[in-house]
């Protein structure tokens, strides 16, 4: 069986995407429930991006030990100078370089003839070699390149140390058939291509970003490149679990292994989804709410009859199956610090406690807590930020009815520790939630998007509350889930306000030791 290297981009390819602004915090999580889902290599940001970039890669790196840990960096020694700071502690230092190879790219991006490009391609490669056992190089919109032109340069390449080769679609503009044959073309051409890893990394601008993938598997890739729920750039990224789920399903075809733990796809699908606060779509293949719904009474009956009948995969495969969860109102902190550990939370006594308080809340408010609830609980914890004063919501009040005008009233505690209570109206609920809001955290707030959606089912069901704005000129996403989505939202108002705060706490800390 040959073995597929899963190469996750979430945190890089994925976190660009519009509206999407992962906090160290949070990368960690996600980073930590990467490892435990298998995935071979973890690209966990762009260390010569930002300072908040390298602090997650940094952290990420000296975090995990079971999956490589790679960071971008352009064909720059600066980027890779960088790159090497904020990953020579991982257990296997890994570079990913890029520069773009294709015609259009070439001429009015780089402004460079193509011996320019070949000359700094080499050269990066070069140094970055002297730094890492490692290296990746990406003829970045690769599919769209002149063959000729790609052999040439990843000879160069591979003579100048690299280590996998990888050969995007950029634009998601390849065809299966094309992408699949571009594959065996450089396999057959390449002086030098055995001695490489070749890597597949698809966009989804026509939606074949997965069947792109599998078509480069197919045709002698050795790696693929992929996102949880498929999100990245424009149209996203191929989809991590649909690739790895019809690995497994179809393996009498493909007749490959990934490693990949595939009980772990549904949580990792939902912590992706709820810190990023992208919304999986309901009929989204594997981890949609309804990728294993049955509705038709045709279908029931047969699945009734034999489940194989419409049911190619089994929801317990990807981990979708719910856990019954045996704590309730009347369990200790000891139980519930023990189910924790169980799955796979690592929490200071602070913020165990805090983690408790809030379960004995919602065991006190709602009939049945499962699972997912428990997770969302934790989660929340666990991305907390400590050491960086916060807004904190007190309580709000909401007076509504249809022919009064909605009157929000809130309670504040300033990152200076002032607690202030203020009232406004807006014409629905939330606005009037938004325009008292606005007037306790001193600033210009526009509201850019606004989600609610229940976390788990039933009537009693936690609500989580996506809040997009935009503070004093910068973009924040916040997110909260409440038993009430009033609630939520008011939090997660706030959450997107402190989320900018802890950036710039961030920001100040690595000025200031420059
Ligand atoms: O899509 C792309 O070409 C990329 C490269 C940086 C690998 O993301
Ligand atoms: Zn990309």
């Amino acid at each position: 069986m040959r073995k597929i290297d899963i190469f996750d981009t979430t945190l890089r390819d994925g976190e660009q995407s519009a509206g999407i602004n992962l906090n160290t915090a949070e990368k960690i999580e996600i980073a930590k429930q990467l490892e435990r889902l298998g995935v071979s290599i973890i690209e966990a940001g762009f260390p010569a991006a930002s300072p908040g970039d390298f602090e997650a890669v940094n952290k990420i790196a000296k975090t995990v030990k079971n999956s490589i840990v790679t960071g971008l960096a352009r064909c720059v020694k600066s980027d890779i100078d960088a790159t090497w700071e904020a990953i020579k502690e991982a257990e296997q230092p890994h570079i990913h370089v890029f520069l773009a190879t294709s015609p259009i790219h070439m001429e009015y991006k780089l402004k460079k003839s193509p011996d320019q490009v070949v000359e700094q391609a080499v050269e990066a490669v070069k140094y970055a070699k002297k730094l890492f056992p490692l290296v990746q190089w990406s003829a970045e919109d690769g599919f769209r390149s002149d063959r000729e032109f790609l052999v040439r340069i990843i000879e160069k390449v591979i003579e100048a140390g690299a280590t996998t080769i990888n050969v995007p679609d950029t634009v998601g503009y390849a065809s299966p058939q094309e992408y699949g044959e571009l594959f065996k073309f450089l396999r057959e051409n390449v002086h030098g291509s055995e001695k490489v890893k070749f890597s597949a990394h698809c966009h989804d601008d026509l939606g074949m970003a997965v069947a792109n993938s599998i078509a480069a598997i197919q045709n002698g890739a050795d790696q693929v490149e992929c996102t949880i729920n498929g999100i990245g750039e424009r149209a996203g990224n191929a989809s991590l679990e649909e690739i790895g789920v019809a690995m497994h399903i179809r393996n009498d075809f493909y007749q490959v292994e990934t490693g990949l733990n595939l009980k772990e796809i549904k949580r990792t699908s939902q912590l992706v989804s709820r810190l990023t606060g992208v919304v999986i779509q309901p009929n989204k293949a594997v981890v949609g709410k309804n990728a294993f719904a049955h509705e038709s009474g045709i279908h029931q009956d047969g699945v009734l009859k034999n489940k194989e009948t419409y049911e190619i995969i089994s929801p317990e495969l990807v981990g979708e199956a719910e856990v019954p969860l045996v704590l309730g109102k009347h369990s200790g902190r000891a139980a519930f610090r023990d189910r924790a550990e169980k799955m796979g939370f690592d929490l200071s006594d602070e913020k165990l406690n805090k983690a408790f308080q809030e379960f004995k809340k919602l065991a006190d408010r709602k009939k049945e807590i499962t699972e997912v609830d428990l997770m969302t609980l934790l989660t929340e914890q666990q991305v907390s930020v400590e050491d960086v004063p916060l807004f904190e919501l007190k309580s709000v009040q909401v007076s509504y009815g249809t022919e009064n005008i909605p009157t929000a009233t809130a309670s504040v505690v300033t990152p200076e520790g002032e607690l202030k209570t203020l009232a406004a109206t807006g014409s629905g609920s939330v606005e009037a939630i938004c325009n008292t809001l606005e007037q306790l955290v001193n600033g210009t707030v526009n509201i850019l998007d606004f989600r609610v959606k229940s976390v788990s089912k039933g009537r009693d069901a936690l609500g989580e509350a996506v809040v997009n704005l935009r503070y004093n000129g910068y973009t924040s996403t916040g997110r909260d889930a409440s038993q009430d989505v009033l609630e939520a939202t008011a939090k997660a108002y706030l959450n997107a306000i402190n989320r900018h705060l802890i950036q710039e706490s961030i920001r100040g800390k690595q000025t200031a030791e420059v």
